[in-house]
């Protein structure tokens, strides 16, 4: 089977930079902002309108977006939104599309939300019904879609009343989060079937894969081979959640151009300035990049 169009989904500034440990000034993250978009990527997602005392890395989510102008508003530059609160504010900077973000497990709701499963989608529900009638576009992300650091694998069929629960809401798009990179390929294979049996189709699908056991890649492939378009990635390979131990860098969007080429899928997007901005954002988190193709093209 042939891969066609592929959409990369880019969560650099959003999922890369929630998880560091140092703070990252407002300007840089702009500056990360308009390299990606200045290389080639279409959809970026910019930053999280969640609580500042959970997430303190995002909490210049406004100032970000003032700074960005129209380069962060339309419907390619998502904002994660949990709540009212977040999505009032993310109205207030003019944006055009949100994700809610909710889990396949009761314990990962737990500490990511502060909440059940049932009283998250309560949560989401006015979030995603004002977030259509203001004509937004909205994502709905799924954490723990594999294994989940307390309750070990999750059954597919336990995934599959997760997504369906966000994505009858109204949703445009379901990603399925590898949140901690336990997840293989036959288990994505499983995955994809369940929700196609749902009415869930590869069409309505992205992949958010986290690296951690170096399985991100494989299993983007097999979400691609089976028809799914949107693929998740974050430039540099940073990311990870703060809420969720283990959880390392999603997969570099260069390692996953370096694939594409490969298999000749042209994306429009310019590897070598992906490189050159993952090596000047090294230089500002004071650590190498993780993805392997930026250290093997930048000599780093
Ligand atoms: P809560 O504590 O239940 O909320 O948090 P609350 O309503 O009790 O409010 C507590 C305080 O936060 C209050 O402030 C609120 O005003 C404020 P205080 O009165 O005490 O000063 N607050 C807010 N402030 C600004 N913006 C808001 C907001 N909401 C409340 N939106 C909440 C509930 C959901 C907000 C909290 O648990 C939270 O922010 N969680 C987000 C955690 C997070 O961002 N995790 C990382 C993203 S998920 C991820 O990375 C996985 C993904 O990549 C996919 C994958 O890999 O699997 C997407
Ligand atoms: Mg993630």
């Amino acid at each position: 089977e042939g891969v066609g169009e592929v959409t990369i989904y880019e969560v650099g500034p959003r999922d890369g930079l929630q998880n560091e440990k140092a703070v990252v000034p407002t300007e840089v993250k702009a500056e990360f902002v308009r390299r990606l978009v200045a290389a080639g990527l279409r959809t970026v997602e910019t930053t999280s309108f969640v609580s500042p005392r959970w997430v303190p890395q995002l909490a210049d989510a406004g100032e970000l977006l003032t700074d960005l102008g129209d380069l962060g508003r339309g419907r390619t530059r998502p904002v994660l939104v949990p709540n009212e609160k977040g999505l009032d504010r993310a109205l207030e900077h003019g944006v055009g599309a949100v994700a809610i973000f909710g889990s396949a497990t009761e314990s990962f709701a737990q500490r990511n939300l502060g909440r059940s499963l049932a009283e998250s989608v309560q949560m989401f529900a006015p979030v995603v019904r004002r977030s259509l009638d203001a004509d937004l576009w909205v994502r709905a992300y799924v954490s723990m879609c594999f294994g989940d650091p307390w309750e070990g694998p999750v059954p597919v069929t336990q995934v599959a009343d997760a997504c369906e629960s966000l994505m009858d809401l109204g949703c445009h798009q379901l990603s399925l989060g590898d949140t901690i990179g336990t997840g293989t390929a036959g288990h994505v294979e499983a995955l994809l079937s369940e929700l196609d049996r749902r009415g869930i189709g590869v069409e309505r699908i992205g992949v958010h894969f986290h690296d951690t056991y170096g399985q991100a890649l494989a299993n983007t492939l097999t979400a691609l081979r089976a028809g799914v378009r949107v693929v998740d990635a974050s430039t540099g390979g940073l990311g990870g959640c703060p809420y969720a131990k283990s959880a390392t860098g999603n997969l570099a969007t260069e390692d996953l151009l370096w694939a594409l080429r490969g298999l000749g899928i042209e994306t429009g997007v310019d590897l070598e300035a992906l490189v050159e901005t993952s090596v000047w954002m090294a230089d500002q988190l004071g650590r190498p990049a993780p993805s392997r193709v930026v250290r093997a093209l930048s000599g780093t």
